[in-house]
């Protein structure tokens, strides 16, 4: 089974799903001596199966996957209705059409995870809840390592007593969304640093450090807090091998963006990204309703894809550090 102690460099490269993550970019980090991930939500199992292939042709060492997991709440469709009607005159200016009527989905959970069981793969890591005792137990029959991302350290217990073999601490910094285990959860807003010290102690597993992370000194203070290794997502968004969208690579450095927010605006789900007028004018409507705002959504960001006053600029606080350079030399710069 994979082991922290494989690393030649103790990062690793985040999982980044809706086309951040790429094949290429999961496999940079992996030859650079770091973890690539690759965040494998959205895909169905083919896609994804095709992808490990990929990656496989890609690289020889270890790398992970991971899924989002599943929580089905009551369908509240007069706050989806209301938030629809906001969106209208934007989906209009863009020629947009707006689904009526949204069905939920568990993006294919149960059959992806069959799939990284049949393929093996050395990690899987899971966000927005932890996976059942059993789904953890099937993985790890077939030597696949369990991480299990938390926000606190409640998060953390629950996921130890459920037999993960790791956990990912992900600060209130961290770009993309939260991996609060509850829709309806409140951000518990703790940063990396203090998160980290606190999961290692409550926990005693290897621990993951995410979020903000943009220095060797950064890595070192959090390897100094216990951790085992330290991932970045935000970091990596510029990097030639990212699938990141022109416009998202421009807004990173564009003086007009100062600074990001968590919000529900695009998925009902808290995110954290660059402000921009989407968020700022639909962040207070938005309702906890996911998956189901995240395919309301869906048409005006594809129809607004070139412009970053409508799509999502997922990035943490960090985001001046990130550059324009390979995977490869982001990894190198942050070996402590
Ligand atoms: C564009 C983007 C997409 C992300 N997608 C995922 C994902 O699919 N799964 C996941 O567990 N975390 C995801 N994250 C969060 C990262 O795993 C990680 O916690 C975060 O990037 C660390 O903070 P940083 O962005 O400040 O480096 C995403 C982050 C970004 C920036």
């Amino acid at each position: 089974m994979f082991s922290f102690d494989h690393l030649s460099v103790p990062i690793a490269g985040a999982p980044m799903a809706g086309g951040t993550s790429t094949p290429e970019l999961t496999a940079a980090v992996s030859n650079a001596g770091g973890l690539g991930f690759y965040g494998a939500a959205y895909l169905s199992p083919d896609q994804l199966r095709d992808t490990i292939a990929t990656i496989r042709s890609l690289t020889d060492r270890p790398f992970g996957v991971n899924l989002f997991v599943p929580e089905e709440i009551p369908f509240d469709a007069a706050a989806f209705a209301a938030y629809r009607a906001r969106l209208e005159p934007l989906a209009a200016r863009l020629g947009a059409d707006l689904p009526d009527d949204v069905p939920y989905t568990d993006d294919s959970f149960d059959g992806k995870v069959q799939v990284l069981i049949e393929e093996r793969v050395p990690v899987a890591s899971f966000t927005f809840g932890c996976p059942d005792r059993e789904t953890i137990a099937r993985l790890q029959a077939a030597g696949v390592l369990v991480a299990g991302t938390v926000t606190n350290v409640a998060e953390a217990v629950i996921a130890r007593d459920a037999g993960v073999d790791a956990v990912c601490a992900q600060g209130v910094s961290a770009g993309g969304h939260r991996a609060t285990y509850g829709i309806l959860d409140t951000d518990p807003e703790i940063d990396t640093l203090p998160l980290t010290g606190a999961v290692v102690e409550a926990t005693g597993l290897p621990v993951v450090a995410a979020g903000g992370v943009t220095s060797v000194a950064d890595v070192r203070a959090l390897i100094d807090a216990g951790a085992v290794a330290v991932q970045v997502g935000t970091l990596l968004l510029r990097c030639p091998e990212a699938g990141t969208r022109q416009a998202h690579r421009d807004a990173l450095v564009d003086p007009r963006f100062t600074e990001t927010v968590t919000t529900r605006a695009y998925s009902g789900r808290l995110a954290r990204g660059l402000v921009n007028d989407f968020i700022a004018a639909h962040d207070a409507d938005a309702p906890p309703v996911y998956p189901q705002v995240n395919t309301l959504t869906g048409p005006i960001r594809r129809a607004g894809a070139a412009d970053p006053d409508v799509i999502n600029l997922w990035a943490g606080r960090g985001f001046r550090a990130a550059q324009a350079i390979p995977a490869a030399d982001v990894v190198a710069s942050l070996q402590p």
